[in-house]
């Protein structure tokens, strides 16, 4: 039987569609919430992730701005932006495109942005009330992947979910998100990453398997539970081809899959705007 498709791309323009409302809400109230976005360099995948997420923001009535900064940028250079942006009244979150060019500090860059600014839910500030349990801006994709589980029915509690992966973007946060005491996470959870040795002897035991290592063809069928749910959140991007970390034929033998194009990207953008918003309401005040 055919695994059911876990539809990103439609959730995500239900969810873009009630965050428009939301921002008409805010804009009557003299409130436009603003996105400020940072690409250092010419990686071609991020400028286009760049694009798709100005795009979203247009669609749902966010003022975005972005800088589009040289290879060469200095480390200075650019906490000096992502400071002046903390203190722009117009601006209620940031997002520093990763990864950043050779030479320069990624951790530092987050940590220059203000927590209660932080788009992506990166700052340690943040990943740290990741930690506690306690409330604040949280990862895009770690919270996209949920809403998706949770949308489609897919049973969390008690079930054990296997992340390959353990980037900052997706595989930490997430297996945070998930082991979380609250409704739709307490998830038994266990990450693993490509070095491990015959990495199927963990995938097989997933209820759930989030493949989120940006290795292409990672996951084959037999390396699953037949009825498990696949997410494939890690993609490698050849020429103009996205190739996804679970083979195609991964969907014969699952219970749920994502599609290899409109899976966990556009939840993704739909979880920046969503921390946009929030970002907004809460320095405003209005809800
Ligand atoms: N690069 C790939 N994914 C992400 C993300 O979620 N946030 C940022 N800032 N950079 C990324």
């Amino acid at each position: 039987m055919a695994a059911i498709l876990l539809d990103g791309r439609t959730l995500a323009d239900r969810i873009q569609k009630e965050l428009g409302e939301k921002t008409s809400a805010l804009c009557a109230a003299r409130v436009v919430p603003g996105l400020a976005t940072i690409l250092v360099g010419n990686n071609p995948a991020s400028a286009a992730y760049i694009a798709v997420k100005h795009r979203a923001c247009e669609a749902v009535g966010v003022r975005s701005v972005h800088f589009h900064l040289p290879e060469e940028t200095t480390q200075d250079r650019l906490e000096g932006i992502v400071r002046d942006l903390n203190r722009d009244a117009e601006v209620d979150a940031i997002l520093v495109q990763l990864p950043l060019p050779a030479g320069l500090n990624e951790e530092a860059a987050l940590r220059a942005i203000d927590p209660d600014k932080d788009a992506d839910g990166l700052h340690p500030v943040n990943l740290g009330r990741l930690v506690m349990g306690t409330p604040g801006p949280l990862p895009c994709t770690p919270t996209g992947i949920h809403a998706l589980l949770v949308h489609y029915g897919v049973p969390i509690e008690g079930r054990h979910v296997v992340i390959a992966g353990r980037g900052l973007t997706i595989g930490r946060p997430l297996a945070l998100l998930l082991s979380m005491k609250r409704p739709h996470c307490n998830a038994a959870v266990t990450v693993v990453h490509t070095g491990v040795p015959d990495i199927g002897v963990y995938t097989r035991q997933a209820d759930i398997l989030i493949a989120a290592a940006g290795f292409p063809g990672l996951i084959t069928p037999e390396m699953i539970r037949p009825g498990a749910a696949v997410v494939g959140a890690g993609i490698t991007r050849q020429g103009k081809t996205i190739l996804s970390d679970v083979e195609e034929s991964v969907g014969e033998v699952a219970g749920w899959i994502t599609p290899r194009i409109g899976g966990v990207g556009p939840m993704t953008v739909a979880m920046l705007l969503q921390n946009t918003l929030l970002a907004s309401a809460r320095r405003t005040r209005v809800s």
